[in-house]
């Protein structure tokens, strides 16, 4: 176990400067991420003084509400999400700058309304005219409201707009949205979200990489075998079947939260960690990855099984899914980085729903020592080193390393050397959204995707798919509970190696 001094500044939010006035609009207010993400990572900031000084928020959707309607319901999703207990006094705070607008985005008439709105809140809230959107809206709203917010763009405030994921369908998609962005607005005012780069554990892949001089000469083809990175989940789609029967799991994760883990995990250390070094040296990654034959891809979708003991229904029977859909719930694959430091060494990676529980882990296995000088006998519980990173849950990280069994003569075996956030460190682990919505305010894009770096991702993707358009596999191909289809496993097989032990 290792210890750390107990200081309350190593809550990383707690040393920030605090934003400038501004307003905070969320399309979407009446949506899922909105209450279960989005309004409890902003009472957790509020809980912390982290807010602006001069702070509002405006909710805007279809639904019909009124603002004190609104308070309420936001109310009951902070204290049903948040992570930290219900302070009357802290939502009293919040709420006091909160209003809402119910509009349609196609109607211009709803728009000029919510403009109006925004002026009356700068001048009872001094926000100033500065302007935070969140787009908290099906991708296919997002192209009118880039065009509405541009053409109501008024007087000195400054405009951020924080855009959700899936950025785009495809390459082409993603290109155009994109453009359309690019005619408008600078890049240093667009936060393409991927919530998996906010998460305390990713970033500490930086931290641990590059603040440490230990592992950076060994992270290299010389002393690493191959990494593993495992994005798993057990629940299913969760009532999300439009979305997902067009997403499918290579868009919704692979595409941006498992090729973001890839490359913060290949990257070369950046100069500084300002957010073009940062995001400079993930884009040489993204654009490095050769794309994966057939062979090195494989897809799975789950059938009928059994999670923590209990039967839940396939995919092609879950509510909305068409009973012959070929949507593939599950994707692991075989990735390589063309470059000197990772030639040949294989990064696989695997992903899915209705896997057998949520577990997000980056694995650099290292390669055996080159002549151990024991008998083979002592070493039979030996394997090789393994740094394992628990991106979540239980979050922190364990190096395996061989040690003598304690006794007569020589007998070695592995143990594991674990640092957990739950003991080191006293303060809990912020979300994601919490991190990432200040830094957006704070005008810091570090932990965004930049347009570049999205491109690459959809390159790579729409090589796979193009490639999947050739033949048809027989789904299900593996049941809920079990770990992705037996072909999963052959492709470290065929290599001489296995996923590491569940
Ligand atoms: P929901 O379907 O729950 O919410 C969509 C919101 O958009 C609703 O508030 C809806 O308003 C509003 N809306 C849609 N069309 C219009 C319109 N024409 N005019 C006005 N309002 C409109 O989606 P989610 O909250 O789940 O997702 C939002 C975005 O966030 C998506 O891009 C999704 O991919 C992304 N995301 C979501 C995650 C999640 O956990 N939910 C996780 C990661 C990303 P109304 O219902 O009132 O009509
Ligand atoms: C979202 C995906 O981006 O990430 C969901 O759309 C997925 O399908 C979720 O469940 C996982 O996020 P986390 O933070 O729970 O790992």
């Amino acid at each position: 176990m290792i210890a750390t001094e107990s200081n309350p500044l190593l809550d990383g939010l707690q040393i920030r400067r605090r934003p400038e006035p501004c307003v905070l609009v969320i399309y979407g207010a009446s949506g899922d991420l909105t209450q279960r993400k989005l309004m409890p990572a902003l009472y957790s900031l509020a809980y912390r003084h982290l807010l602006p000084e001069h702070f509002a928020v405006v909710g805007a959707a279809r639904s019909e509400e009124s603002d004190d309607e609104f308070r309420e319901r936001m109310k009951e999703a902070v204290r049903k999400h948040a992570r930290d207990e219900f302070r009357q006094e802290v939502w009293d705070e919040l709420a006091n700058g909160m209003r809402y607008c119910t509009l349609d985005f196609s109607d211009a008439a709803g728009e000029d309304q919510l403009t109006e709105l925004l002026r009356e809140v700068d001048s009872e809230r001094g926000t100033q005219g500065n302007r935070v959107y969140y787009f908290a809206v099906p991708p296919s709203a997002i192209e009118t409201l880039i065009r509405e917010i541009a053409a109501r763009r008024e007087g000195d405030g400054w405009v951020r707009l924080i855009v959700e994921k899936p950025f785009g369908h495809d390459l082409a998609s993603a290109k155009h949205l994109n453009e359309l962005i690019g005619e408008q607005f600078a890049e240093n005012e667009v936060f393409r979200i991927d919530h998996y780069l906010g998460k305390e554990t990713v970033q500490n892949m930086l931290a641990l990489r590059f603040a440490n001089g230990i592992f950076e000469p060994i992270w290299n083809r010389q002393f690493i075998d191959h990494v593993q990175i495992t994005v798993a989940e057990s629940i299913g789609i969760e009532g999300r079947a439009a979305f997902y029967e067009r997403a499918g799991a290579i868009r919704d994760i692979f595409q941006n939260h498992l090729l973001q883990l890839v490359a913060i995990t290949a990257m070369e250390p950046p100069s500084d960690f300002t957010a073009d070094s940062v995001r400079n040296e993930k884009v040489k990654v993204l654009r490095s990855l050769h794309t994966p034959g057939p062979k090195s891809v494989v897809r799975g979708q789950y059938g009928r099984g059994f999670i923590e003991g209990q039967e839940v229904p396939g995919y092609r029977e879950e509510e909305g899914v068409s009973p012959t859909s070929m949507t593939e719930t599950f994707v692991a694959a075989k990735l390589y980085v063309d470059n000197w430091r990772w030639a040949d060494t294989p990064i696989y990676v695997r992903m899915g729903k209705r896997l057998p529980r949520r577990e997000t882990t980056i694995a650099i296995q290292f390669k055996r020592a080159p002549h151990p000088p024991f008998e083979e006998t002592a070493a039979e519980g030996l394997r090789p080193n393994v740094l394992l990173i628990h991106v979540q849950p239980n979050e922190g990280m364990s190096l395996a390393i061989g040690a003598k069994v304690p006794g007569q003569g020589m007998s070695i075996r592995t143990v594991h050397m674990d640092f957990l956030y739950g003991s080191a460190f006293r303060e809990g682990l912020p979300e994601a959204y919490e991190r990432l919505v200040l830094d957006a305010m704070l005008g810091d894009a570090t932990l965004f995707t930049r347009a570049d770096e999205i491109e690459e991702q959809w390159a790579l993707v729409d090589a796979i798919t193009a490639a999947w358009q050739r033949d048809r596999p027989a789904f299900p191909n593996y049941a809920a509970g079990t770990w992705g289809p037996p072909s999963a496993d052959e492709l470290l097989h065929r290599d001489g190696r296995s996923w590491r032990r569940h």
